[in-house]
């Protein structure tokens, strides 16, 4: 009999799937409402204007959108970028800065692969993105974590954790963080801890990972400065259209040291040769007419409304039963339950009584956070968040009263 996974490489055995995306295959076709995916609301996708720009692209530059072009990305669109970058608080990029990549997931992927030896250690948040962790498990990092607060990443953790590792003679290469609006929880990193993150990368002489998909969409008046644009050494910063226009277009983008961008660039080749050169033309036509600067706060808005439904319904129905983040901005509440909960155990229930979620402990390099789960209010309706909640509230209070 032909064996045939007898002949899948062993590294394969590192990479894991995505607990979200088989939560939604799940989910799929049936009434069941989800809170578990991080889609964006697609009512405010700018269909119009990008069918439009769309076939002016093809009429305009014919061939070229259709050709192949070079892996770093089409220089007018790292050009958009970078003024993009300028105009919303980043400044002093150069499109020699910036590669282009299929998404930030993309970016993700190639920096885990120019960066991390097998058994290098990578610091997380605790709890942090689960497509990261998985690129960096692939690779074969070894993790440490640390919590968050209502202030993000306790960095006063992090310290004590590198004298600790420094007295063992163990090197920290990266800490990956989502300082702003992070996923899972929403919660922002305070200016004060990221000038301390940022002492901490010279002291210990480690490289930072700004993953910033939610920046755009903060709902509170929160003062926050990127990571990259206090330092342009040690900080490698990635972001994404997928949220401030579409994620189908597969566009993100990497702004680091030449030296990183160049190691990238031989890694991407490797990976897709190029990002589609007819969707680098339509999002630099987007940007130049404006398409996006005039989305962003449209979107914004909606999600603030969105988030305020989900905290209003949380206070209603899982007041006594739960805590939860007070998102600042971003996509995502992340729920914490009574410690003998275990929210991976009782998807099957909530299931079946018409709600999805992603269990939390999907979020933890440790396997811990049994207890936690991850909402989303991107995606459903504000209809649609009042009723989950409530079959979720149902769902919790079977287990809460099973466990008194
Ligand atoms: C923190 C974070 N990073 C990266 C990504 C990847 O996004 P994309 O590949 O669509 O740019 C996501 C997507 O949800 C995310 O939440």
């Amino acid at each position: 009999m032909l064996d045939i996974k007898s002949f899948i490489a062993d590294r394969v055995t590192l990479m894991e799937s995505s607990e979200i995306r088989e939560i939604l295959e799940l989910t799929e076709g049936k009434n069941v409402i989800s809170l578990a995916g991080g889609l964006p609301d697609p009512k405010y996708f700018p269909t119009e204007e990008l069918a439009e720009i769309s076939s002016y692209i093809i009429k305009e530059y014919g061939s070229r959108a259709l050709q192949y072009s070079v892996t770093r990305g089409l220089r007018e669109f790292r050009k958009e970028i970078v003024d993009f970058m300028e105009k919303t608080g980043t400044p002093g990029e150069r499109p020699y800065n910036i590669i282009v990549t299929s998404g930030s997931q993309q970016a993700l992927n190639l920096l885990a692969q120019i960066l991390v030896n097998p058994g290098d250690l990578v610091i997380v948040e605790k709890p942090t993105y689960l497509a990261a962790i998985n690129v960096f498990k692939a690779v074969g990092a070894s993790f440490d974590g640390i919590p968050i607060d209502d202030e993000g990443m306790r960095t006063d953790i992090l310290e004590e954790k590198l004298k600790q590792l420094k007295a063992e003679r163990k090197r920290v290469k990266v800490v990956y963080t989502v300082p702003t609006a992070q996923n899972p929880s929403g919660v922002s990193m305070s200016n004060e801890r990221r000038a301390h993150l940022l002492e901490l990368a010279e002291e210990y002489d480690f490289l930072i990972i700004e993953d910033d998909p939610y920046s755009h969409f903060m709902f509170e008046n929160v003062e926050f400065k990127r990571l990259r644009s206090m330092d342009k050494y040690r900080v490698i910063y990635t972001s994404t259209f997928s949220k401030i226009l579409a994620p189908g277009l597969r566009l993100g983008w990497v702004a680091a040291h030449p030296d990183i961008i160049d190691a990238l660039e031989i890694a991407k080749q490797n990976a897709d040769l190029h990002t589609p050169t007819f969707n680098q033309l339509i999002a630099t036509e987007a940007i130049r007419r404006g398409i996006v600067y005039e989305h962003i706060p449209k979107v914004r808005e909606a999600y603030k409304r969105k988030r305020d439904v989900m905290l209003q319904a949380l206070e209603e129905y899982m007041d006594n039963m739960a805590k939860w983040t007070k998102p600042v901005g971003g996509l995502f509440i992340f729920v914490y339950l009574d410690e003998s909960i275990d929210t991976k155990e009782m998807l099957p229930e909530a299931l079946s009584a018409g709600v999805a979620y992603v269990p939390g402990s999907a979020f933890y390099i440790d396997g811990s956070g049994r207890n936690t789960m991850r909402l989303n209010f991107s995606y459903p309706s504000e209809e649609e968040i009042k009723v989950a909640i409530e079959r979720l509230a149902d769902v919790v209070r079977e287990h809460v009263s099973v466990q008194r």
